[in-house]
């Protein structure tokens, strides 16, 4: 089982070594027969530009092909995660490529160097050279979404959400340009973007990585951006020189599932999907981009994986995509009759290239087999390696020397280069839309300014999540070298023109200032973990006092809001005289400061031009709000003002009746020592079974609970045992599943006692697919801290099988057989920092 450590203070961590043990395999699919191709529905539009056959590249593939032996072929259609493959393992095993996902990186830290990047590019091509045999170029893809984001000193553009509002689709060829660029120097050859979801429920955790809600906007960028990513490439031409290949996704629906729930269900008619949420593709494959992403959603219960009907009829065989379909990151595991590490079904439906970071090796064995047997075809074996070989050899990959030695590589200077910030703060600039404008702003520069709110210096923030880690989260100001924050930008603007900008932490003032910024929003995430059971804004109630507080004393205030999506906040915009919503703006805060801040002479140096592309919700639970219910809109979609309209925003209804401290409990079990509604811990002996209620104090006579100070008065459980008992941790049924093939990880803040001679085990309550234990007192219990500690195990180092966590009634459980103690201060989900992972 691998985890993380962090003492004391958050940020340190330690990984170990614990015990995964590896699934067994079995034969799920029993037939090999490729079904007739079916017609496209009439929905589907034409493709005008389809790429022809050409000659040389496919004579080359013949050539190619002949000399591949089985396993080389096999080999060919799996792509493994840096976090679990080593350059020695492609001694080995002939793959056709690599990634790394949100949280894997060189020597497992997010936040390494870019040569270091570059330096296991080589690695891993070297090895890919030395194992013998027909040698076939290895790709390397990664998440580069809003920029190179997984590199430190990058240039980070804002979130595609922002970029919709700019209504500018040769902005986004610029973005592509520069992404691919800065990719390039560190040496990997493909890019996971566009996302082209038409996202239509603001719930979704990804909403922020859609362009817009109008498939019009998304259908604009999505060609503008593969060419900026690709360059321009027609039939005989190659992949040019600072270019990398670009792959659309998640083919298709992964913006319309029920009720924005990320990998759901997409329960709408075929005209829609075709209309809407498979807008992007046509304009994409257009401009040639050479690999699409299956999506992880499912359309009408069937997943995407293992759709052949979407896959092959529409976009391979109607739209004439000759590309090859990756898959989503162990996507394949959730196709009916798969698992992770075998998956025929999807071979067959006509995904090209299983995207299975930590299961490649046993799914190569599988599929390997899975080849002799004749559940996958010669056929479709065939056909997939050949798209895989044909993409290739179009991005000239057969001609290119190791990474090291190509166009651009190690010119590090052009990471985060001045060049490319300034096309990343006027990105900013254009993306930001003010809702209300009571005519505060520009803000004179000769004034006195003051800033505060969570987002006004913090890069986490102001990035999001897809940006150093998964989640975003453990960034901070010293992960970008080449950037600046928000407040950076507003105080050089001010400093510079002689007026005062002053940055408060608590937004507490010595002398009154003439008006106050509160720079505020939502905390990064990323996928799932943002999913949300409404789309209100929640904050601690720190920003909506401070904006009370100021204009009770006459100081206009100003609200700069961070989000990955439009969120209800109809009370922050009645306290606000000017409210700005400015999306995931990325490394270049200058740019919001570019608009705010007005010229020596208060004439605005910059106008707001951002237009909503996401209609703003008038109601806290008003998530669904695209053209068709529009009468839940606050501000309609195409919304936003500039300095020459004065609108003015009459006082919103705050809905006092909707409960805004209800919080998603499904990831979060104990906040300061208490179970959180509808959770509870039961002690368990076998003769006695009693629940915590309030604040008791429970005794049985194996196991006992007491109440304990930690950081503040009673904020700790403290678990005895003296002989066999369990505390459990249940309440309600959860579904950790997607969590655990996320990479999420199971987080305590915990003390234990070392004095006391009996281990902890810790347990997941999943049944027999939970037999595994972790020993808690011998994982926390550190003599050089002696002290409270944060563990993180991954969930998927928890159980060999992670769907067995689907639906688990009492998920957590603490069990002892001796004298032990332990003292619980918070339990919950939270990322896997680094890449932690399950050691043999
Ligand atoms: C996401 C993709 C991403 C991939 C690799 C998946 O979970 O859905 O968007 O490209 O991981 O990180
Ligand atoms: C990876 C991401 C991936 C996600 C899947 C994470 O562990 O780092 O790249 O998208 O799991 O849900």
């Amino acid at each position: 089982m691998g985890l993380s450590r962090s003492a004391g203070q958050p940020g340190l961590s330690v990984i170990a070594a614990l015990l995964v043990v590896s699934v067994a395999c079995s034969n799920a699919l029993n037939s090999n027969e490729i079904a007739e191709p079916s017609v496209a529905g009439e929905w589907w539009p034409e493709i005008t530009q389809k790429r022809v056959v050409e000659p040389a590249i496919e004579a080359r593939i013949d050539e190619l092909m002949a000399s591949m032996s089985v396993p080389e072929k096999v080999g060919q259609l799996i792509q493994a995660d840096i976090a679990d493959v080593t350059p020695d393992d492609l001694k080995v095993y002939p793959l056709g490529s690599i990634l790394n996902g949100g949280n894997s990186a060189p020597n497992g830290d997010p936040r390494i160097d870019a040569a270091a990047w570059l330096s296991l590019a080589d690695a891993f091509h070297a090895a890919n050279l030395e194992r013998g045999g027909t040698t076939i170029p290895l790709l390397w893809g990664t998440d580069a979404v809003h920029g190179h984001n997984n590199v430190v000193g990058a240039t980070i553009f804002p979130h595609n959400i922002g970029l919709g509002a700019a209504r500018d689709p040769d902005l986004m060829a610029r973005i592509g340009e520069i992404t691919a660029l800065e990719t390039v120097v560190t040496g990997q050859d493909w890019s996971f973007a566009p996302t082209v979801a038409v996202a239509r429920n603001d719930r979704w955790g990804r909403t922020y990585e859609s362009y817009s809600e109008d498939p019009a906007i998304v259908a604009s960028y999505a060609g503008r951006i593969v060419e900026g990513l690709q360059g321009t490439v027609t039939n005989t031409q190659r992949l040019r020189d600072g270019h990398v290949l670009s792959s659309a996704k998640h083919f298709v629906g992964d913006g319309g599932t029920a009720d924005g729930i990320d990998q759901g269900d997409t329960r709408v008619s075929e005209k829609e999907l075709a209309t809407v949420h498979a807008a992007g593709y046509p304009a994409a494959i257009e401009a040639g981009v050479e690999i699409v992403m299956a999506s992880f959603n499912s359309w009408h219960g069937e997943k995407l994986h293992g759709h052949r009907y979407l896959l092959t009829d529409i976009l391979k065989d109607h739209w004439g995509f000759d590309g090859f379909v990756v898959g989503d990151w162990n996507g394949h595991g959730q196709v009916e009759g798969c698992r992770t590490t075998e998956c025929p079904q999807a071979i067959m439906a006509g995904l090209d290239m299983f995207m299975a970071p930590d299961s490649w090796r046993e799914l190569f064995a599988n599929t390997l087999n899975n080849v002799r047997d004749g559940a996958i075809s010669e056929a479709r074996l065939n056909d997939a390696v050949r798209r895989i070989l044909r993409v290739k050899l179009r991005a000239g990959l057969f001609d290119k020397p190791r990474p090291s030695l190509r166009r651009y590589a190690g010119e590090f200077k052009l990471l985060g280069s001045e060049a490319h910030r300034a096309v990343a703060r006027e990105a900013v600039r254009r993306s930001l839309v003010l809702l209300k404008n009571d005519g505060i702003l520009p803000v004179r520069p000769d004034s006195r300014v003051l800033v505060t709110g969570n987002g006004a210096h913090d890069m986490g923030r102001q990035t999001g999540g897809w940006t150093l880690s998964w989640q975003g989260s453990g960034n901070g100001r010293a992960h970008f070298p080449n950037a600046g924050s928000i407040w950076e930008g507003l105080q050089q603007a001010i400093d510079s023109q002689g007026g005062t900008a002053i940055l408060s932490a608590d937004g507490s003032y010595d002398e009154r200032p003439d008006v106050a910024i509160v720079v505020y929003g939502e905390p990064p995430y990323a996928e799932f973990v943002g999913d949300r059971n409404d789309v209100a804004y929640r904050d601690d109630g720190v920003h909506l006092a401070q904006l009370k507080r100021y204009r009770e004393a006459g100081i206009p205030t100003v609200s700069v809001f961070l989000s990955g999506r439009p969120l209800w906040s109809n009370r922050h915009i009645n306290a606000s005289d000017a409210f700005v919503a400015a999306w995931l703006p990325g490394s270049e805060g200058g740019g919001i400061a570019d608009v705010l801040i007005a010229d020596a002479d208060g004439a605005a140096r910059f106008d707001f031009t951002g237009r909503l592309s996401f209609s703003w919700p008038n109601h806290p639970e008003a998530a669904v709000l695209h053209a068709a219910h529009n009468e839940h809109a606050l501000f309609a979609f195409g919304y936003g003002l500039s300095y020459s309209e004065t609108e003015t925003v009459a006082e919103l209804d705050e809905w006092p009746s909707f409960d805004l401290s209800s919080m998603d409990t499904t990831q979060t079990l104990l906040v300061r020592g208490s179970p959180v509604r509808p959770w509870s811990v039961t002690l368990d002996d076998g003769e006695v079974s009693q629940e915590l209620s309030g604040r008791s104090r429970l005794v049985t006579p194996a196991l006992s609970v007491v109440r304990e100070d930690y950081m503040s008065q009673e904020d700790a459980l403290r678990l005895s045992w003296t002989g066999d008992a369990h505390a459990i941790v249940g309440g309600q049924t959860v579904d950790w599943a997607r969590a655990a093939n996320g990479d999420l990880s199971l987080v305590i803040e915990a003390h234990v006692d070392p004095n006391t001679m009996g281990d902890i085990a810790l347990q997941l309550g999943c049944g027999t697919a939970c037999e595994d234990t972790l020993p808690l007192r011998d994982l926390m219990h550190d003599p050089a801290t002696a002290g409270w500690l944060t563990l993180s195990v991954p969930l998927k180092c928890l159980t060999q099988d992670t769907a067995a966590l689907a639906a688990m009634e009492d998920p957590v459980w603490l069990s002892a057989s001796g004298t032990a103690t332990v003292a619980l201060h918070a339990l919950h989900l939270g990322p896997t920092e680094g890449s932690a992972r399950c050691l043999k």
